[in-house]
Formats: structure tokens, sequence, C-alpha cells
């Protein structure tokens, strides 16, 4: 969809839609000119609950076609957050509705720019489907293309295009996000995602693509990640996207994602309930190809890495055995005590392999345990650490745009969990805090530098009927970019 700033006078708008946010508990103190208001209130139908919607015909006095009353809530209770979901519900109204373009206008309440970054984002999640797989497409007859941002007077109308510029950029982000996580495993394999950083390298002069072969792989003596793609026949690639916006001398932001394409267990196989949605392993990946291709896009002045290690787990005459011990590049070996804790091996390749770039920072972003979904639910995405100011920038990036974080404590106490008998550490440990064991086996290989661990099992991707990916941490990790290029 495309968004526009519109400001000059509301009777002159010549739009199919124009949307008026009312606030629940203070209509009046909404909207001035709308003389109709006082009696639609008053029959009751109406009652501004956040989201509600109206649409009304009769438009005395102005140029729109139509109005769509918006509920917003209550007032005292109004953010960006309750704005979005306001906004959804406006543009699931306009989907079934006729007019194909609609000005919006942003509440008196908050930073436009704020309101507009939130409606952008909110329009582009309500209107995302991933329909190409479905040979008969349910979609609407009159789609909404276009949609205006009014804001009476512009202070500064240039940042407010450019604040609608930015906002897009990442929800692009997001939805190729949220497109290469919805493939299904057998059309998004380690190759296609290779594939598409290629693809990401031709369309942009900044960025550059290279992608490790199992053979380079081994020569490096990538001993974790390649016992983790013995078990599959699809061959594992390290895809290494840098794109260069900054100065030469600036240190790079490396992001590694966790890119498994399918995660069946290995030999210590899952159940099969709800393993379809381990097609979803490679969110984290998925999520590093938003970014770089958001970065990309805005021409952020800055220097960052993408790794994304990718392989599928599968059982296989060939896979990692419980009880496997494996040499990683670090040099550490490593007893395989469970072939489902799978991801912590490719990425502590990869990790040691960000050595080499001298970053600035490294954020590695993983669907990483399953104790992450019970600590957290769906709600926020965990979060751990051996640097505490990168850790509270994240946190704050998260939660400036709703992509929320909760961090925990990565406590040498824990450390024994994952001692080996056989090998310099364990895989696994026992149940016990299966997150923060996890984020301690990561950070045994990112000494070198300041590091930070999301762990997104929780939040990169719905189920049940709303089944589908989030693009999650996509919106975290472009807040936390753009605060650190200014
Ligand atoms: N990809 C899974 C984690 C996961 C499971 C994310 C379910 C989202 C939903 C990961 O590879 C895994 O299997 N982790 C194991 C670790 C365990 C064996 C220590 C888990 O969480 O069960
Ligand atoms: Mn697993
Ligand atoms: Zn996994």
């Amino acid at each position: 969809m495309e968004y526009l700033s519109q400001t000059g006078a509301i009777e002159t708008l010549d739009t199919a839609c124009l949307i008026i946010g009312i606030y629940q508990d203070a209509p009046s103190a909404s909207f001035g000119p709308l003389p109709m208001l006082g009696d639609i209130l008053q029959k009751g139908d109406f009652t501004a609950k956040n989201g509600q919607t109206q649409l009304l015909y009769e438009t005395p006095g102005i140029n729109a076609a139509r109005i769509l009353l918006l509920g917003l809530g209550k007032r005292e209770a109004f953010s960006a957050k309750t704005f979005s979901k306001a906004v959804k519900g406006a543009i699931q109204c306009l989907q079934t509705a006729k007019p194909t373009e609609a000005v919006l206008l942003l509440p008196d309440l908050g930073q436009p720019m704020d309101l507009a970054r939130a409606a952008v984002m909110a329009a582009e999640d309500a209107v995302y489907q991933f329909d190409v797989c479905k040979t008969e497409v349910e979609s609407p007859d009159h789609p909404l293309e276009k949609l205006g941002l009014y804001v009476a007077n512009l202070a500064d109308s240039k940042a407010f295009e450019q604040a609608i510029r930015q906002a897009k950029a990442i929800a692009d982000g997001v939805r190729y996000a949220k497109d290469l996580s919805n493939l299904p495993g057998n059309l998004c394999t380690p190759t296609y995602l290779a594939e598409q950083a290629n693809e990401l390298g031709r369309r942009y002069a900044n960025l550059d693509v290279s992608i490790l072969e199992e053979a380079e792989m081994e020569a490096l003596g990538m001993g974790a990640l390649l016992s983790v793609s013995r078990g599959s026949r699809q061959p594992a690639k390290l895809i290494v996207m840098q794109y260069r916006g900054g100065q030469s001398a600036d240190k790079p932001t490396v992001l590694v994602g966790k890119g498994l394409t399918f995660d069946a267990g290995g030999i210590s196989l899952k159940p099969a309930a709800k393993m379809d949605e381990m097609k979803y392993d490679m969110c984290g990946g998925a999520s590093v190809f938003g970014v770089i291709q958001a970065c990309a896009e805005l021409d952020l002045p800055i220097n960052l890495i993408g790794i994304v290690p990718s392989s599928e787990n599968l059982p296989d005459g060939d896979a990692n055995k419980p009880g496997d011990i494996v040499t990683s590049l670090s040099g550490q070996t490593i007893e395989v005590l469970n072939t489902d804790a799978e991801g912590r091996l490719i990425l502590c390749d990869a990790l040691t392999y960000a050595e080499r770039f001298k970053p600035e920072w490294v954020i590695d972003i993983a669907t990483l345990t399953g104790a992450c979904i019970v600590a957290l639910g769906h709600h926020a995405s965990g979060l751990m650490g051996n640097d505490d100011a990168l850790v509270q920038a994240i946190s704050q990036a998260g939660e400036a745009v709703d992509d929320p974080v909760w961090t925990l404590p990565l406590w040498d106490d824990y450390t024994e969990i994952l001692r080996s008998n056989f090998a310099d550490v364990a895989n696994v440990g026992d149940r016990a805090a299966g997150t923060i064991t996890a984020g301690l086996f990561l950070s045994r290989f990112t000494k070198g530098y300041r590091w930070a661990h999301l762990d997104i099992a929780g939040t990169a991707w719905k189920s049940g009927k709303a089944k589908g990916a989030t693009g999650r941490p996509v919106p975290l990790l472009m807040a936390f970019l753009m605060q650190h290029s200014q």
C-alpha cells in the first residue's frame, strides 16, 4: 500500500473515505466540525470502543464521499499501541467496502510522527496475506491501495514525510520476514535462503553477499554447525550479507539469525503435534533478511553484517546421535545430549565466525527454546547478553515500537547445568531454566565482543486460527539500529 502525508482544510479533502477517530469518553473533543455526531452517538450503536467502526454516507459540508467513524477507546488510555489496534479495525472495515483510497485523521494526542509510524505498521499488518501457495485466493474485491495520513498543522512536513517513508521501509522488512517465514520447509530450504540473499545483493549496490558451502565450513572447522546438517539431504549454507552504509572505519553491527528451515528434532525426534510449525525455526534468520532489506532501502549510514547459518534438522542414518561429541569452530568440544537442541549448535559456529568482522556488537536472534514460551508466553521475546548497556538499549528499542522483550539473567550460577563428563560442554542441561542455559551455552562463544541474544520462540509466529509469522523482531532491531546511526 502507498502512504502519503496530507494537510490543509478537512472540508476540502477529496477522498472516498475520511477516517475520523472518536474517543469513547470524550467524543466531542475528538473532532469539531461533525455536526451529526451528537445524534449518532445518541442512538447508541456506535460507542467508540477501540477498533469499532461505523461508515456514514451523509457528509454535509465536506468533500469526502464517506466518513468512517473509528473508535479509539478511552482518551486517557490512548497510546500509539491502542491507536494501532484501532487502525487495524479501520483497515479491515475498508477492505470489505468500496474505497481503494482513504484519509486517516491523526488524533490530537501524541506525536504525529509516532502515530503515522504506528498507522503504517498497523495498516500493513492488517492487509497482509500469504497466498502464494493458494490457487484460489480470497482477496478483497476493492483492496485499499492508498492511505493519506492527515495532520492539520504540520510543524515540519519534511520530517513527517521522512517518518512515513521510514515506517513503510520497516513494514516492508516485516513483510519480507513474514513471507520467508510462512513459506513451507519444502520450498524455503537453506539453498532457497541463499538465493534470496544473492537476490538482495543484486538489488543493492552497497550490499555484498557471500555464501559459505559445506566444504568451506568443513575447511574452517565448523564441526558444530555441520553436525546438524548431516541428518538432512539439503546442504547447509552460511549466508553472509555485508551492508556498507557507513564509513569504512565504522565498526559493523553483526546480526546472527537462526535459519533452521525445518526442525524435526533429529534423532531426538519431536512429537507430531504442531510439528508443521517448525518451518518457523528460521524466523530469526528471516528477521535478519528483513532488517538488511530495510537498512539498504533507507540507505542508513551504518555498517551492518547479517549472518544466517541455515540447515534442516532431520533424522537420517548419518544424523547426529545423542552422546556424539563434536568440535566447534572455537575449538571447544560439545557433547550432543539432545539433537533437538540444534539451534545453539549452528549458532555457536556462526557466533565464532562473527569475530572476524571486529564488530561493534553482535545480536543473535533465534527461535531457540520452548522454555521461553513457558516463561514469557507470546508477548515478550527473551533477552540476554554480556553487556548491560547493550541489553538496556535493545530493551528500550523494543518498548518504543511495541515489540517488547524481557531480560533474563546469565548468571554463572547456572553454568554447572551444562557440565559434561566427556566434553567441554553439553548442549543441554535438565529442564530447569532452559532459556537461560541456552543463552549461557551461546555466551561461551561470544567472549570476544559485546553481545546480546534474543529468544523469539514465543513471538516469531502465531498458532491456531491466526497461524502466521509476525515479522518480529524486525521493528525492534530497526529501532535499535536507527537510534544508533544518528
Ligand atoms: N526450535 C526449537 C525451539 C522451539 C520449540 C521454538 C517450540 C518454538 C516452539 C529448538 O530447536 C528446540 O527444539 N529446543 C529444545 C531444547 C531442549 C532439547 C533443551 C526445546 O525447547 O524443547
Ligand atoms: Mn530443536
Ligand atoms: Zn530448533
